[in-house]
Protein backbone atom coordinates (compact mmCIF):
# COMPACT_ATOMS: atom_id res chain seq x y z
CA UNK A 1 0.00 0.00 0.00
CA UNK A 2 1.87 3.34 -0.82
CA UNK A 3 1.70 5.75 2.52
CA UNK A 4 -1.33 8.14 1.06
CA UNK A 5 -0.41 11.26 3.95
CA UNK A 6 3.15 11.65 1.74
CA UNK A 7 0.40 11.76 -1.28
CA UNK A 8 -1.87 13.97 -0.18
CA UNK A 9 1.21 16.61 1.02
CA UNK A 10 2.52 16.38 -2.84
CA UNK A 11 -1.05 16.89 -3.34
CA UNK A 12 -1.13 20.09 -1.23
CA UNK A 13 2.47 21.51 -2.81
CA UNK A 14 1.49 21.00 -6.05
CA UNK A 15 -2.24 22.34 -6.33
CA UNK A 16 -4.05 25.45 -4.35
CA UNK A 17 -6.64 24.59 -2.09
CA UNK A 18 -10.04 25.09 -4.15
CA UNK A 19 -11.73 24.81 -0.69
CA UNK A 20 -14.28 22.11 -2.26
CA UNK A 21 -14.32 18.43 -2.03
CA UNK A 22 -11.26 16.28 -1.70
CA UNK A 23 -10.66 12.93 -2.14
CA UNK A 24 -8.61 9.56 -2.18
CA UNK A 25 -9.23 6.43 -3.89
CA UNK A 26 -7.85 3.76 -5.56
CA UNK A 27 -8.34 0.82 -8.04
CA UNK A 28 -6.37 -2.61 -9.23
CA UNK A 29 -4.83 -4.89 -11.48
CA UNK A 30 -5.93 -7.98 -12.85
CA UNK A 31 -4.51 -11.48 -13.90
CA UNK A 32 -7.38 -13.37 -16.15
CA UNK A 33 -7.09 -16.66 -14.40
CA UNK A 34 -8.85 -18.06 -17.57
CA UNK A 35 -10.72 -17.28 -20.42
CA UNK A 36 -8.48 -15.04 -22.69
CA UNK A 37 -10.08 -13.70 -25.70
CA UNK A 38 -13.30 -14.60 -24.91
CA UNK A 39 -15.03 -11.40 -23.58
CA UNK A 40 -15.39 -9.93 -26.92
CA UNK A 41 -16.68 -12.88 -28.32
CA UNK A 42 -20.03 -12.60 -25.78
CA UNK A 43 -18.16 -15.36 -23.48
CA UNK A 44 -16.78 -16.34 -20.15
CA UNK A 45 -14.02 -15.20 -18.09
CA UNK A 46 -12.47 -15.35 -14.58
CA UNK A 47 -10.10 -13.05 -13.77
CA UNK A 48 -9.27 -11.77 -9.80
CA UNK A 49 -8.36 -8.58 -9.36
CA UNK A 50 -4.73 -8.39 -7.97
CA UNK A 51 -2.56 -6.33 -5.00
CA UNK A 52 -1.48 -3.67 -7.19
CA UNK A 53 -3.03 -0.27 -7.73
CA UNK A 54 -3.39 2.63 -9.02
CA UNK A 55 -4.34 5.41 -6.74
CA UNK A 56 -5.56 8.99 -7.22
CA UNK A 57 -6.16 12.27 -5.34
CA UNK A 58 -8.45 14.28 -6.15
CA UNK A 59 -10.45 17.65 -5.64
CA UNK A 60 -13.21 19.75 -7.59
CA UNK A 61 -12.68 23.16 -9.42
CA UNK A 62 -15.02 25.46 -9.59
CA UNK A 63 -14.27 25.97 -13.46
CA UNK A 64 -14.36 23.43 -16.22
CA UNK A 65 -10.64 23.01 -15.99
CA UNK A 66 -8.88 19.81 -14.71
CA UNK A 67 -5.17 19.58 -13.75
CA UNK A 68 -3.59 16.41 -13.73
CA UNK A 69 -0.05 15.44 -12.06
CA UNK A 70 0.90 11.89 -13.27
CA UNK A 71 3.69 10.62 -10.64
CA UNK A 72 4.53 7.87 -12.69
CA UNK A 73 6.14 9.91 -15.21
CA UNK A 74 5.83 13.15 -13.13
CA UNK A 75 4.62 14.99 -16.11
CA UNK A 76 1.47 17.47 -15.87
CA UNK A 77 -1.28 17.97 -17.86
CA UNK A 78 -3.59 20.43 -18.38
CA UNK A 79 -7.34 20.30 -20.21
CA UNK A 80 -10.36 21.57 -20.49
CA UNK A 81 -13.67 19.67 -20.25
CA UNK A 82 -15.31 21.33 -23.22
CA UNK A 83 -12.15 20.21 -24.82
CA UNK A 84 -11.48 17.38 -25.12
CA UNK A 85 -8.97 15.71 -27.73
CA UNK A 86 -6.69 12.66 -27.64
CA UNK A 87 -2.79 13.75 -27.68
CA UNK A 88 -0.39 11.99 -29.14
CA UNK A 89 2.35 12.19 -26.52
CA UNK A 90 1.86 11.57 -22.85
CA UNK A 91 -1.00 9.57 -24.27
CA UNK A 92 -1.37 8.26 -20.69
CA UNK A 93 -3.86 11.44 -20.11
CA UNK A 94 -6.14 10.30 -22.97
CA UNK A 95 -7.27 7.26 -20.71
CA UNK A 96 -8.68 10.20 -18.40
CA UNK A 97 -10.06 12.63 -20.86
CA UNK A 98 -11.76 9.33 -22.54
CA UNK A 99 -13.47 8.29 -19.39
CA UNK A 100 -14.49 11.96 -18.63
CA UNK A 101 -15.59 12.44 -22.05
CA UNK A 102 -17.50 8.99 -22.22
CA UNK A 103 -19.09 9.93 -18.27
CA UNK A 104 -20.28 13.17 -20.16
CA UNK A 105 -21.60 11.72 -23.25
CA UNK A 106 -23.84 9.54 -21.11
CA UNK A 107 -25.11 12.70 -19.60
CA UNK A 108 -23.62 13.66 -16.02
CA UNK A 109 -22.85 17.16 -15.67
CA UNK A 110 -18.65 17.67 -14.42
CA UNK A 111 -16.75 19.84 -12.86
CA UNK A 112 -12.90 20.09 -13.30
CA UNK A 113 -11.10 18.72 -10.73
CA UNK A 114 -7.01 18.84 -9.57
CA UNK A 115 -6.27 15.13 -9.39
CA UNK A 116 -2.55 13.50 -8.84
CA UNK A 117 -1.89 9.62 -9.11
CA UNK A 118 0.48 6.97 -8.54
CA UNK A 119 0.91 3.67 -9.99
CA UNK A 120 2.80 0.43 -8.59
CA UNK A 121 1.36 -1.60 -11.53
CA UNK A 122 3.83 -2.61 -14.27
CA UNK A 123 2.84 -0.82 -17.41
CA UNK A 124 2.18 -2.95 -20.78
CA UNK A 125 2.37 -6.27 -18.96
CA UNK A 126 -0.89 -7.59 -19.18
CA UNK A 127 -1.90 -6.80 -16.04
CA UNK A 128 -4.65 -4.30 -16.99
CA UNK A 129 -2.99 -0.97 -15.70
CA UNK A 130 -4.66 1.17 -18.57
CA UNK A 131 -8.01 -0.32 -17.75
CA UNK A 132 -7.13 0.43 -13.93
CA UNK A 133 -6.07 4.19 -15.29
CA UNK A 134 -9.60 4.12 -16.45
CA UNK A 135 -11.55 2.79 -13.48
CA UNK A 136 -9.67 4.66 -10.59
CA UNK A 137 -10.53 7.79 -12.83
CA UNK A 138 -14.15 6.85 -13.23
CA UNK A 139 -14.19 7.04 -9.57
CA UNK A 140 -12.86 10.07 -8.31
CA UNK A 141 -14.33 12.04 -11.05
CA UNK A 142 -18.04 10.34 -9.94
CA UNK A 143 -17.61 10.83 -6.41
CA UNK A 144 -16.35 14.39 -6.43
CA UNK A 145 -19.25 15.33 -8.50
CA UNK A 146 -21.60 13.16 -6.47
CA UNK A 147 -22.88 11.07 -9.49
CA UNK A 148 -24.08 7.64 -8.89
CA UNK A 149 -23.34 5.71 -11.43
CA UNK A 150 -23.28 1.55 -10.49
CA UNK A 151 -20.09 -0.29 -10.85
CA UNK A 152 -21.12 -2.41 -14.13
CA UNK A 153 -22.08 0.64 -15.57
CA UNK A 154 -18.67 2.26 -14.44
CA UNK A 155 -17.03 -0.84 -16.21
CA UNK A 156 -18.78 -0.16 -19.34
CA UNK A 157 -17.79 3.76 -19.64
CA UNK A 158 -14.40 2.64 -18.96
CA UNK A 159 -14.18 -0.16 -21.73
CA UNK A 160 -15.99 2.78 -23.86
CA UNK A 161 -13.43 5.14 -22.81
CA UNK A 162 -10.42 3.24 -24.46
CA UNK A 163 -12.80 2.02 -27.44
CA UNK A 164 -13.92 5.13 -28.36
CA UNK A 165 -10.80 7.41 -27.58
CA UNK A 166 -7.77 5.49 -27.19
CA UNK A 167 -8.97 3.51 -30.29
CA UNK A 168 -8.00 0.11 -28.70
CA UNK A 169 -11.60 -2.45 -29.44
CA UNK A 170 -11.05 -3.91 -26.24
CA UNK A 171 -13.59 -6.31 -24.02
CA UNK A 172 -15.28 -5.52 -20.93
CA UNK A 173 -12.93 -7.56 -18.22
CA UNK A 174 -10.68 -5.71 -17.03
CA UNK A 175 -12.46 -2.64 -16.31
CA UNK A 176 -15.46 -5.15 -14.69
CA UNK A 177 -12.94 -7.25 -12.36
CA UNK A 178 -11.06 -3.60 -11.52
CA UNK A 179 -14.51 -2.40 -10.37
CA UNK A 180 -16.06 -5.05 -8.91
CA UNK A 181 -13.01 -7.27 -7.89
CA UNK A 182 -13.10 -8.77 -4.11
CA UNK A 183 -11.01 -10.27 -1.65
CA UNK A 184 -10.65 -13.89 -1.62
CA UNK A 185 -13.10 -14.67 -4.98
CA UNK A 186 -12.34 -14.77 -8.23
CA UNK A 187 -15.04 -13.10 -10.69
CA UNK A 188 -16.93 -15.47 -13.23
CA UNK A 189 -18.54 -12.94 -15.43
CA UNK A 190 -21.08 -13.66 -18.59
CA UNK A 191 -19.62 -11.26 -20.99
CA UNK A 192 -22.82 -11.32 -22.64
CA UNK A 193 -25.34 -10.43 -20.22
CA UNK A 194 -22.82 -8.72 -18.21
CA UNK A 195 -23.56 -10.96 -15.13
CA UNK A 196 -21.21 -12.35 -12.71
CA UNK A 197 -20.80 -14.83 -9.78
CA UNK A 198 -17.57 -14.70 -7.15
CA UNK A 199 -16.12 -18.01 -6.96
CA UNK A 200 -14.45 -18.47 -3.48
CA UNK A 201 -10.20 -18.28 -3.87
CA UNK A 202 -8.76 -19.15 -0.82
CA UNK A 203 -7.87 -22.45 -0.36
CA UNK A 204 -4.69 -21.99 2.37
CA UNK A 205 -2.45 -24.82 0.31
CA UNK A 206 -2.48 -22.63 -2.64
CA UNK A 207 -0.69 -19.05 -4.15
CA UNK A 208 -1.02 -17.54 -7.20
CA UNK A 209 2.30 -16.10 -8.68
CA UNK A 210 2.51 -13.94 -11.56
CA UNK A 211 5.82 -13.90 -13.63
CA UNK A 212 6.45 -10.62 -15.39
CA UNK A 213 8.58 -11.95 -19.02
CA UNK A 214 9.51 -8.15 -18.96
CA UNK A 215 8.63 -8.79 -22.77
CA UNK A 216 6.86 -5.58 -23.58
CA UNK A 217 3.52 -5.96 -25.42
CA UNK A 218 4.76 -4.84 -28.68
CA UNK A 219 2.20 -5.90 -31.42
CA UNK A 220 -0.67 -5.93 -29.24
CA UNK A 221 -3.07 -3.57 -30.37
CA UNK A 222 -2.41 -4.44 -34.23
CA UNK A 223 -2.97 -8.25 -33.60
CA UNK A 224 -5.79 -8.15 -31.18
CA UNK A 225 -8.24 -6.13 -33.76
CA UNK A 226 -6.71 -8.63 -36.02
CA UNK A 227 -8.28 -11.58 -33.78
CA UNK A 228 -11.45 -9.86 -33.38
CA UNK A 229 -11.77 -9.42 -37.16
CA UNK A 230 -10.71 -13.06 -37.58
CA UNK A 231 -13.68 -14.35 -35.11
CA UNK A 232 -16.03 -11.89 -36.67
CA UNK A 233 -15.68 -13.69 -40.00
CA UNK A 234 -15.92 -17.15 -38.30
CA UNK A 235 -19.11 -15.76 -36.58
CA UNK A 236 -20.40 -15.03 -40.12
CA UNK A 237 -19.81 -18.20 -41.52
CA UNK A 238 -21.34 -20.18 -38.39
CA UNK A 239 -24.65 -17.83 -38.75
CA UNK A 240 -24.82 -18.64 -42.52
CA UNK A 241 -24.21 -21.97 -41.79
CA UNK A 242 -26.63 -22.88 -38.80
CA UNK A 243 -30.47 -21.91 -38.36
CA UNK A 244 -30.49 -21.11 -35.26
CA UNK A 245 -29.61 -17.53 -33.83
CA UNK A 246 -26.13 -17.24 -34.05
CA UNK A 247 -24.62 -13.51 -32.48
CA UNK A 248 -21.23 -14.86 -31.09
CA UNK A 249 -18.70 -17.55 -31.12
CA UNK A 250 -20.37 -18.01 -27.67
CA UNK A 251 -22.87 -19.85 -29.32
CA UNK A 252 -21.01 -22.58 -31.45
CA UNK A 253 -20.72 -26.07 -29.54
CA UNK A 254 -17.60 -28.15 -30.32
CA UNK A 255 -20.22 -30.96 -32.16
CA UNK A 256 -21.12 -28.18 -34.56
CA UNK A 257 -17.32 -26.53 -34.89
CA UNK A 258 -16.20 -30.15 -35.68
CA UNK A 259 -18.86 -30.61 -38.41
CA UNK A 260 -18.27 -26.98 -40.10
CA UNK A 261 -14.58 -27.15 -39.77
CA UNK A 262 -13.19 -27.99 -42.45
CA UNK A 263 -15.08 -25.62 -44.89
CA UNK A 264 -13.23 -22.75 -43.03
CA UNK A 265 -10.15 -21.17 -43.92
CA UNK A 266 -7.86 -22.77 -41.75
CA UNK A 267 -6.31 -20.05 -39.72
CA UNK A 268 -9.61 -18.48 -38.89
CA UNK A 269 -10.52 -22.15 -37.91
CA UNK A 270 -7.61 -22.01 -35.57
CA UNK A 271 -9.24 -19.07 -34.12
CA UNK A 272 -12.58 -20.12 -33.77
CA UNK A 273 -11.59 -23.50 -32.10
CA UNK A 274 -9.95 -21.45 -29.29
CA UNK A 275 -12.53 -19.50 -28.15
CA UNK A 276 -15.14 -22.08 -29.02
CA UNK A 277 -13.36 -24.76 -26.49
CA UNK A 278 -11.94 -21.45 -24.05
CA UNK A 279 -15.64 -20.78 -22.94
CA UNK A 280 -16.05 -24.64 -22.04
CA UNK A 281 -12.76 -24.65 -20.12
CA UNK A 282 -14.24 -21.66 -18.10
CA UNK A 283 -17.05 -23.34 -17.35
CA UNK A 284 -15.15 -26.21 -16.39
CA UNK A 285 -12.45 -24.80 -14.74
CA UNK A 286 -15.78 -22.25 -12.13
CA UNK A 287 -17.23 -26.15 -11.88
CA UNK A 288 -13.73 -27.45 -10.49
CA UNK A 289 -13.21 -24.29 -8.02
CA UNK A 290 -16.44 -24.27 -6.77
CA UNK A 291 -15.53 -28.04 -5.46
CA UNK A 292 -12.38 -26.91 -4.49
CA UNK A 293 -10.74 -28.67 -6.82
CA UNK A 294 -7.68 -26.83 -8.00
CA UNK A 295 -5.44 -29.88 -9.58
CA UNK A 296 -8.69 -30.03 -12.34
CA UNK A 297 -8.90 -26.13 -12.49
CA UNK A 298 -4.70 -26.23 -12.85
CA UNK A 299 -4.65 -28.73 -15.74
CA UNK A 300 -7.85 -26.67 -17.74
CA UNK A 301 -5.17 -23.44 -17.18
CA UNK A 302 -2.36 -25.58 -19.15
CA UNK A 303 -4.80 -26.65 -22.03
CA UNK A 304 -5.94 -22.98 -22.03
CA UNK A 305 -2.17 -22.31 -22.64
CA UNK A 306 -1.66 -24.52 -25.31
CA UNK A 307 -4.42 -23.24 -27.58
CA UNK A 308 -3.19 -19.92 -27.06
CA UNK A 309 -0.13 -20.43 -28.47
CA UNK A 310 -0.84 -22.78 -31.53
CA UNK A 311 -4.70 -21.98 -32.33
CA UNK A 312 -4.92 -18.13 -31.07
CA UNK A 313 -1.39 -17.38 -32.05
CA UNK A 314 -1.23 -14.92 -29.18
CA UNK A 315 1.85 -15.91 -27.22
CA UNK A 316 5.62 -15.83 -27.58
CA UNK A 317 8.77 -17.47 -26.71
CA UNK A 318 9.73 -15.54 -23.42
CA UNK A 319 5.90 -16.45 -22.42
CA UNK A 320 5.77 -20.26 -23.48
CA UNK A 321 9.49 -20.45 -21.63
CA UNK A 322 8.12 -19.65 -18.18
CA UNK A 323 5.17 -21.65 -19.09
CA UNK A 324 7.62 -24.57 -19.40
CA UNK A 325 10.03 -24.18 -16.69
CA UNK A 326 7.20 -23.46 -14.49
CA UNK A 327 5.36 -26.80 -15.10
CA UNK A 328 8.79 -28.51 -14.57
CA UNK A 329 8.84 -27.14 -10.58
CA UNK A 330 7.98 -29.00 -7.74
CA UNK A 331 4.56 -28.19 -6.67
CA UNK A 332 3.51 -26.05 -9.66
CA UNK A 333 0.16 -27.52 -10.28
CA UNK A 334 -0.96 -25.00 -13.54
CA UNK A 335 0.86 -22.35 -15.73
CA UNK A 336 -0.13 -20.43 -18.91
CA UNK A 337 0.08 -16.77 -20.47
CA UNK A 338 -2.68 -13.89 -19.30
CA UNK A 339 -3.77 -11.16 -20.64
CA UNK A 340 -4.17 -9.85 -24.07
CA UNK A 341 -0.19 -11.61 -24.89
CA UNK A 342 2.57 -10.98 -26.96
CA UNK A 343 4.51 -10.40 -23.92
CA UNK A 344 3.48 -9.63 -20.81
CA UNK A 345 2.60 -12.16 -17.87
CA UNK A 346 2.16 -15.51 -16.81
CA UNK A 347 -0.07 -16.81 -14.35
CA UNK A 348 0.52 -19.98 -12.15
CA UNK A 349 -1.32 -21.53 -9.82
CA UNK A 350 1.29 -23.35 -6.72
CA UNK A 351 1.27 -25.35 -3.67
CA UNK A 352 2.75 -22.62 -0.77
CA UNK A 353 5.28 -25.06 0.36
CA UNK A 354 6.94 -24.73 -2.95
CA UNK A 355 7.14 -20.94 -3.75
CA UNK A 356 10.36 -20.29 -2.58
CA UNK A 357 12.19 -23.00 -4.55
CA UNK A 358 9.89 -21.45 -7.57
CA UNK A 359 10.73 -17.87 -7.49
CA UNK A 360 14.74 -19.08 -6.91
CA UNK A 361 14.54 -21.81 -10.28
CA UNK A 362 12.57 -19.22 -12.37
CA UNK A 363 14.75 -16.61 -12.23
CA UNK A 364 17.96 -18.58 -12.50
CA UNK A 365 16.51 -20.47 -15.39
CA UNK A 366 14.98 -17.49 -17.45
CA UNK A 367 17.68 -15.42 -16.60
CA UNK A 368 19.90 -17.52 -18.29
CA UNK A 369 18.28 -18.62 -21.42
CA UNK A 370 17.13 -14.62 -22.13
CA UNK A 371 19.44 -12.76 -20.17
CA UNK A 372 16.54 -11.17 -18.90
CA UNK A 373 15.79 -10.95 -14.68
CA UNK A 374 11.73 -11.89 -14.38
CA UNK A 375 9.70 -9.89 -12.09
CA UNK A 376 7.47 -12.46 -10.16
CA UNK A 377 4.65 -11.20 -7.64
CA UNK A 378 2.51 -13.05 -5.34
CA UNK A 379 -0.66 -12.13 -4.98
CA UNK A 380 -4.37 -12.87 -3.28
CA UNK A 381 -7.24 -12.14 -4.78
CA UNK A 382 -7.87 -8.15 -4.20
CA UNK A 383 -10.86 -5.74 -3.21
CA UNK A 384 -12.04 -3.51 -6.52
CA UNK A 385 -11.98 0.09 -6.82
CA UNK A 386 -12.81 2.10 -3.78
CA UNK A 387 -12.71 5.34 -1.61
CA UNK A 388 -9.72 5.66 0.63
CA UNK A 389 -9.99 8.00 4.05
CA UNK A 390 -11.58 11.16 3.08
CA UNK A 391 -10.01 14.26 4.08
C1 LIG B 1 -6.91 -7.46 -22.99
C2 LIG B 1 -8.28 -6.81 -23.14
C3 LIG B 1 -9.37 -7.70 -22.52
C4 LIG B 1 -9.29 -9.13 -23.03
C5 LIG B 1 -7.86 -9.66 -22.93
C6 LIG B 1 -7.70 -11.01 -23.58
O1 LIG B 1 -6.55 -7.51 -21.64
O2 LIG B 1 -8.30 -5.54 -22.51
O3 LIG B 1 -10.64 -7.12 -22.78
O4 LIG B 1 -9.78 -9.23 -24.34
O5 LIG B 1 -6.92 -8.76 -23.53
O6 LIG B 1 -8.41 -11.97 -22.88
Amino acid sequence: MQDLNKLWKLFNEKFTNTGLVKGAFSAPGRVNLIGEHTDYNEGFVLPMAIEKEIIMLGQLRKDREVRVFDLVYNVEIDFSLDKLISLRKNIWANYLMGVMDEIQKAGYLLQGANIIFKSNIPQKAGLGSSATLEVVTALTMTKLNSLKIEPVKMARICQQAENNFVGVACGIMDQYVSCLGQKNYALFIDCRSNDYELIPFKDPNYQIVICNSKIQRGLVNSEYNKRREECKIATGFFKHKLNHEIQALRDISIDEYKIYQSQLPKVIARRARHVISENRRVQSGVQALRMGNYPVFAQLMIESHQSLKDDYEVSCAELDLLVDLALKQEGVLGARMTGAGFGGCTVNLIEKNYIDAFKKNIKNEYKKITGINPDIYITLPAEGAKVLELR
